[in-house]
């Protein structure tokens, strides 16, 4: 498509939104009195308008009905989580008895990692990216920490970094897989974010993971940027195990339940380590009080405490909307309002020469989410300061980064026009 760099324009292209109602169904912060525009839900994604009465719903419910609630409320407490099945599981290509909701992301990739790292002396390593997220990486060495003391591998040899070629922004399949062949036997399990957090750039999953597969490892993904932002298919793709956040393109609120994947064919095997508790216990014994855990045979055998049903209410909102909408939908708006803000980019960079700034994400479509990380050659952090006080909400990444998600259920066309203009505004008037 060919885009101008015009108010009409833009204008036009909301005008032909399909999904331009949504954006009135979210409440936006104000700055200078102004809606800002929000770059940011990539990180922490806005409020639905509707997820207020979900909240309210619980809190009356408690208020009436206490403890009979967790039977007797309209949306019964006890089995809430179960409202998250046939939705997540269509955001996520997954069977509905695949995924399920529980605790935040990084304590479920402890969770999981307790049944599918399990080190023994010859096949202990585990691929990761470079630049994984922190918390990926502090999660990655406790585990190995607290293996290596017990097998006797080396833990200064456990963790296997991807990295990328000198002068390049992004990681080549290519040289993941040949990693992955390289390290062969001794490959315990692949550990990647599905959306690289700092890039944006989205890994080939299906590849990797059979990949993985072929060297006897494990395969899981960290889909924190990846989930309601791309196209998933975790089933088809024998994706051993994942889980994602739901703050982010999921709308569900600050520190919001994570949701996790665990394949099927993982389901019946009962020897696979997990910690358990009574949540994962087989549904119609829970509360015959028995001392032998016997776990559920789907990705809920993997909770462990009873559901934090407040935290719930706003997920379920959220999860309520993308199953009104679809991913498919979501997916093609993305694709074009990310191809807009792109063409905005460049058209600011070259009325300013040119040297300003740099696309790091790929430019492959099929390569990205809706996340565009830009590297600030000129004013960097001051510019980014200015941003903020002009009412435009993006973060900073070390060094020198700014990420701009213009996440497709709420950001307009219109948004992307008004950005470039304040940013061209701003460099010029340093
Ligand atoms: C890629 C990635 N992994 C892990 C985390 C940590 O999430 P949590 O604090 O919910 O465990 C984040 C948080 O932003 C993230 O972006």
């Amino acid at each position: 498509m060919i885009f101008e760099n015009n108010r009409e324009f833009a204008q036009d292209l909301d005008a032909k939104d399909e999904l331009r109602k949504y954006r009135d169904e979210f409440l936006f912060p104000k700055v200078n009195g102004k809606q800002v525009i929000y770059f940011t839900g990539n990180s922490l994604g806005l409020q639905p308008k509707r997820t207020k009465s979900y909240v309210d719903e619980v809190m009356a419910d408690w208020a009436n009905l206490a403890v009979e609630g967790h039977f007797y409320a309209d949306k019964p407490w006890w089995d809430y989580h179960e409202r998250f099945a046939v939705p997540l599981s269509e955001i996520v290509g997954a069977k509905p008895t695949e995924v399920t909701v529980m605790n935040t992301l990084t304590v479920n990739l402890h969770l999981l990692m307790v049944s599918f790292y399990r080190p023994t002396l010859k096949k202990y390593k585990i691929i990761c990216e470079e630049k994984a997220f922190p918390s990926d990486q502090y999660m990655f060495q406790s585990q190995v920490d607290f293996h290596s003391k017990t097998v006797g591998f080396n833990p200064n040899e456990a963790i296997v970094e991807i990295k990328r070629r000198d002068g390049e922004h992004n990681i080549r399949l290519e040289d993941i897989v040949a990693k992955i062949n390289e390290v062969g036997d001794e490959l315990a399990l692949v550990l990647i974010g599905g959306v690289n957090y700092y890039t944006g750039q989205v890994f080939d999953m299906k590849t990797i993971t059979e990949a993985g597969h072929k060297q006897g490892a494990y395969v899981g993904w960290d889909l924190a940027h990846a989930a309601g932002n791309i196209k998933l298919q975790l089933n088809e793709w024998k994706v051993d195990f994942a889980a994602w956040c739901s703050y982010k393109y999921m709308n569900s609120g600050p520190g919001n339940a994570s949701g996790c994947f665990v394949h099927e064919m993982h389901h019946n095997d009962t020897e696979l380590p997990r910690f358990a508790g009574w949540w994962g216990h087989n549904k119609e014994r829970r509360f015959k009080m028995e001392p032998q855990f016997d776990p559920v045979r789907g990705a809920d055998g993997w909770q462990i405490s009873n559901l934090p049903i407040l935290s719930l209410a706003p997920y379920l909102a959220s999860v309520e909307m993308f199953a009104e909408v679809g991913m498919d939908k979501l997916i093609e708006k993305r694709n074009r309002i990310t191809a807009y803000l792109e063409f905005i980019l460049h058209e600011i960079d070259k009325e300013l020469d040119g040297a300003e700034f740099e696309i790091l994400t790929p430019a492959d479509q099929e390569e990205r989410g809706c996340q565009l990380s830009v590297y600030l050659h000129g004013q960097g952090r001051e510019l980014f300061d200015r941003l903020m006080k002009n009412g435009v909400i993006t973060d900073w990444r070390e060094p020198n980064v700014i990420r701009l998600a213009p996440a497709p259920f709420y950001c307009s066309f219109e948004d992307m026009y008004d950005f470039g203009q304040i940013l061209k505004k701003l460099i010029l008037n340093k």
